[in-house]
């Protein structure tokens, strides 16, 4: 058995055995099979796919490619959540927090930014100091004494997802379902989650674009899950348009915070009530979804989410002042808000431009070492549905240079589609 035999089986359409995955994924792990042969591969499963039992063979492999957590003895029971993905999903930073501050334990390994979509690591590393890599022994200890941990891809955990979501990012390996179902259950197995909510986002800021791609991922995932002996739900959600309305690091930060201090835009914050509502009830806090909602509605309101956060921030390393004040954190040269051309309904916002936009003008990677830019990104200031007036604000600009600013002015501009007619606001979830 060598690598170019399963890149040309894989090629060839043919269904990998369970020896074949475990061979690769060990190499990948091991570093003995290079970049260039796991793109390779990567594009074959993308072109390709893969049925479920190769699917649910490449997670198990990745989830045991390093450590797999226990932490039976360490919580009650280990919360988490995933996202599918998408443009200006800060849902983690509020979820976490107010879950954890609920009373349930929440250890969550994140991703980086993929493709058009931004990842969460990304987002909190524009607090100073904030540290995402741990090892075992810390990760546990942090999850035991605080019931609550962010943490990154380590070299411990799922390593061979590590490797292979580096190069999905920048190899358009992104918008696959084994590759994605693998990819997040492998780490949620790793990290040890006993009972796990999936946000599977839908829509041309998502990488399933039709609800019939996201419910074949949802099942998939869900299946994984039951045969780790996991509990898992996956909730279907919208993303034709930026959740919330920042997208850009600090500033979708600086949106967390304020949500969790009970300002945040509407949609966002019905979003992380949800979500969270779940983890409750999945994680058996709440019997019900009504008890859930009333515990987290009063848990945001009380401000112990909110300090949930902060302690988290203390906990690992982040300098506290740049949420406290979050004007401290990095502020792009260039800032100007765009008006509406015309009366209308706002028909439509492209999330995906918005998305592919913030990346060019430097909030994401394109190529595996790019550095990203912080303070860059956009604020929206209308949601499908409203009516807008000529020359109100429409869209803020937080850029790195004047070309920069102009690029981005001309296609989010595009992204913003008018009618003479009302328009129905989007859904936030779907059945
Ligand atoms: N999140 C992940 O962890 N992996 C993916 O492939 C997509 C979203």
């Amino acid at each position: 058995m060598n690598a170019v035999e399963i890149i040309i089986k894989k090629r060839d359409k043919l269904e990998l055995t369970s020896e074949e995955i475990q061979y690769f994924i060990d190499g990948l792990a091991s570093k003995q099979i290079p970049d260039y042969q796991a793109a390779a591969w990567l594009m074959a499963v993308m072109l390709n796919g893969m049925n479920e039992r190769e699917t649910t063979d490449l997670t198990m492999a990745m989830a045991n490619s390093g450590e797999v957590l226990d932490l039976s003895h360490v919580v009650p029971i280990e919360v988490d959540k995933h996202s599918t993905g998408g443009v200006g999903d800060k849902t983690t930073l509020v979820v976490e927090p107010l879950v954890a501050a609920c009373g349930l334990p929440v250890g969550k390994m994140s991703g980086r930014g993929l493709g058009f979509s931004g990842g969460t690591l990304d987002k909190v590393e524009t607090i100073p100091g904030f540290r995402t890599s741990f090892s075992r022994d810390e990760f546990i200890s942090l999850l035991r004494d605080t019931g609550l941990v962010l943490a990154g891809q380590s070299g411990d955990l799922a390593p061979a997802d590590g490797v292979l979501y580096k190069l999905r990012d920048v190899t358009g390996t992104v918008d696959s379902i084994p590759l994605i179902a693998s990819s997040v259950m492998s780490k949620k197995i790793a990290g040890g989650a006993q009972a796990i909510v999936l946000d599977v986002k839908i829509g041309v800021g998502a990488f399933m674009k039709n609800l019939d791609d996201a419910r074949k991922l949802s099942h998939l995932m869900v299946s994984i899950g039951k045969l780790s002996g996991r509990k898992v739900i996956a909730l279907l959600s919208e993303m034709n348009q930026p959740l919330g309305c920042a997208v850009g690091n600090a500033l979708e930060v600086k949106e967390a915070i304020d949500t969790l201090h009970g300002k945040g835009p509407a949609d966002f914050t019905e979003h992380c009530l949800h979500v969270a509502s779940h983890m409750l009830v999945i994680g058996e806090k709440a019997k019900n979804l009504d008890e859930a909602r009333a515990l987290v509605e009063k848990t945001l309101n009380s401000g112990k989410a909110w300090q949930k956060f902060r302690s988290m921030v203390i906990n690992q390393g982040g300098d506290v002042s740049f949420v406290d004040h979050p004007e401290k954190m990095p502020l792009a040269p260039v800032i100007e808000t765009i008006n509406a051309p015309a009366d209308g309904y706002l028909k439509w916002i492209d999330a995906k431009e918005i998305g592919e936009t913030t990346v060019d003008m430097g909030a994401g990677r394109k190529k595996k070492e790019d550095l990203i830019d912080h303070a860059v990104g956009v604020i929206i200031h209308h949601k499908v549905g409203d009516k807008v007036n000529k020359g109100e604000d429409l869209f803020t600009l937080h850029a790195s240079s004047r070309e920069s600013f102009e690029m981005a002015k001309t296609r989010i501009l595009k992204a913003h589609e008018f009618s003479d007619s009302v328009c129905e606001p989007l859904p936030l979830f779907y059945n």
